[in-house]
């Protein structure tokens, strides 16, 4: 049996304390569980002590992580090393925040001083009046910007950004009919430079910009990518392409020129404090060690749930409007790194990997799906992410009833009440997590994101699993790519919808 088979083996033989037992010595539990990390500005607390760890599962993840050399693919990650071995790359979104390979770094601060360069000479007119930028990218390369300039640029920016992703037309119709051509930029962001979606969406927004009696619309278009050759070609001077280093994941590419528009629309001093963030988390990730490493903790407690209680999902709710597209983030951020079926060396898993990620926005969560989360028969561990400052200046209850509202729920789910009546009773010992920003800021912002990174990294070194490639994409989009060439043979359902839709 190998040590993690044996690292398993115990976990899954150790005795499972219900939440009540193990708030006995309730203030002692919260101070070994709970950890308030400090940022250049505020802090975030990251409360683990509702979930249903105990000292023996943390002793015996400890044990598995020791087993499948943690610190040693940690320090992979950090020295620069290949640590995807699918495309025989490194995972450079840390050196974007000054950690990893030194050439990596030096070659991110080089592109980032490009980038700022140019959003600079944006502000200064160089390019004309530019009062609105649409952002167009999919995946990794809008999920990022939407996030941020969502939870950032609330109370207006320099450049309202309109983040566009989905091929649907009426997406970027919607963002047009906000722009005037006139003073509208298109930031084209895709790392291959090939995502149909994308270009298609590029194209008709620069016949939209000539429709609008923009001379040259390719003048008004910067190129966020990892190919800055196919960009060119495609038809981007080659002073508005912005490149990046092909080892930075699309997933974690928010920290690369894919942050361009958060840069435009905040300032470069904005953009900046989202890399400190992160880069604060990168030292803590780095730098602790066993169960008092915060990601590697919340590893620990995801792999609980999904592997020793059976838990199928994971859910996330912002208790907070600023970050309300958090929950869509971590789905890709999580679900497509380490929704795997095989280890690193192509054996498939003994066990489940990562669970669906999924949430919302509380308040209004509660009042549409916490009824499952109470009283179904599904076990569903929760993360809630609140803040203590309020982003709204209007009276106080407003965020006093917020965050009332998202304690209480982690109190319920953990206390629930007994009652003769069964439609009435609530089981109660159901894990939840708390991460407690003292202010959304664009740094608390940027280790936020950080964070859930390490986290979704640390999970997959525990599994064995590679986080950073994401081959189980591409089977689709060949598919669609034959329909859209014809002449391909499809099942008889996908042949009976095609010519349903007229187009069979
Ligand atoms: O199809 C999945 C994916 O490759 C993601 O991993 C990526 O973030 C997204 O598509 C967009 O890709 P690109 O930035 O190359 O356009």
């Amino acid at each position: 049996m190998t040590t993690a088979a044996f690292a398993w083996q115990n976990l899954h033989a150790l005795p499972r304390p219900g939440l009540a037992e193990l708030f006995h010595h309730g203030e002692a539990r919260v101070a070994a569980l709970s950890a308030r990390l400090a940022l250049g500005e505020g802090a975030i607390t990251f409360d683990w002590s509702k979930t249903h760890l105990d000292a023996a599962h943390l002793a015996g993840f400890e044990a598995l992580a020791q087993a499948m050399d943690f610190d040693g693919r940690r320090a992979a990650l950090f020295a620069g090393d290949i640590v995807n071995t699918t495309e025989q790359r490194p995972a450079e979104h840390i050196a974007q925040r000054g950690f990893g390979k030194d050439s990596a770094v030096e070659e991110a601060a080089a592109l980032h001083a490009r980038m700022r360069a140019l959003v600079d000479a944006i502000h200064s007119g160089v390019l004309g009046e530019v009062r609105h930028c649409i952002h167009i990218g999919i995946g990794g390369s809008a999920l990022g910007p939407a996030l941020a300039l969502d939870a950032l640029a609330r109370d207006g920016a320099g450049v309202e950004i309109h983040v566009v992703s989905n091929i649907d037309g009426c997406a970027l119709e919607a963002a047009m009919a906000r722009c005037d051509p006139a003073t509208t930029l298109i930031a084209l962001a895709s790392k291959t430079f090939t995502t149909i979606e994308t270009l298609t969406n590029a194209r008709s927004a620069l016949a939209w910009l000539e429709a609008g009696g923009v001379a040259d619309p390719h003048g008004r278009l910067v190129a966020l990518t990892a190919a800055p050759e196919r960009a060119v070609a495609w038809g981007v001077d080659e002073t508005r392409v912005l490149p990046f280093g092909e080892g930075v994941g699309g997933r974690y590419s928010l920290w690369s020129s894919i942050g361009f528009p958060v840069a435009l629309a905040l300032g470069w001093d904005g953009f900046a404090a989202m890399l400190a963030g992160a880069a604060a988390i990168d030292a803590h990730f780095r730098d602790a060690t066993g169960a008092a490493n915060l990601c590697l903790r919340a590893a620990f407690a995801d792999l609980y749930y999904t592997h020793l209680a059976g838990c199928q999902t994971r859910a996330c709710f912002a208790y907070d409007e600023r970050l309300r597209l958090l929950p869509a983030y971590l789905q890709q951020l999580e679900m497509e790194s380490n929704g795997k079926r095989v280890d690193v060396n192509g054996v498939p898993l003994a066990g489940p990997s990562a669970p669906i990620t999924w949430g919302g926005t509380g308040t209004d969560a509660q009042h549409a799906v916490f009824q499952l989360l109470h009283q179904g028969t599904l076990d569903v561990p929760v993360d809630f992410i609140a803040a203590i400052a309020p982003g709204d200046d209007l009276d106080p209850a407003h965020h006093r009833i917020l965050l009332t509202n998202c304690f209480a729920q982690g109190a319920a789910l953990m206390a629930g009440k007994p009652s003769r009546d069964g439609a009435r009773a609530y089981p109660g010992n159901r894990g939840s997590a708390t991460i407690l920003l003292d202010d959304v800021t664009a740094e608390s912002l940027g280790a936020l994101i950080a964070f859930h990174e390490h986290r979704t990294f640390a999970n997959a070194v525990l599994l064995g699993i590679n986080p950073f490639d994401q081959f189980g994409v591409e089977l689709g989009k060949d598919i669609a790519r034959q329909m859209e060439k014809g002449g391909a043979h499809f099942d008889a359902s996908t042949t009976a919808l095609l010519r349903a839709a007229g187009l069979g």
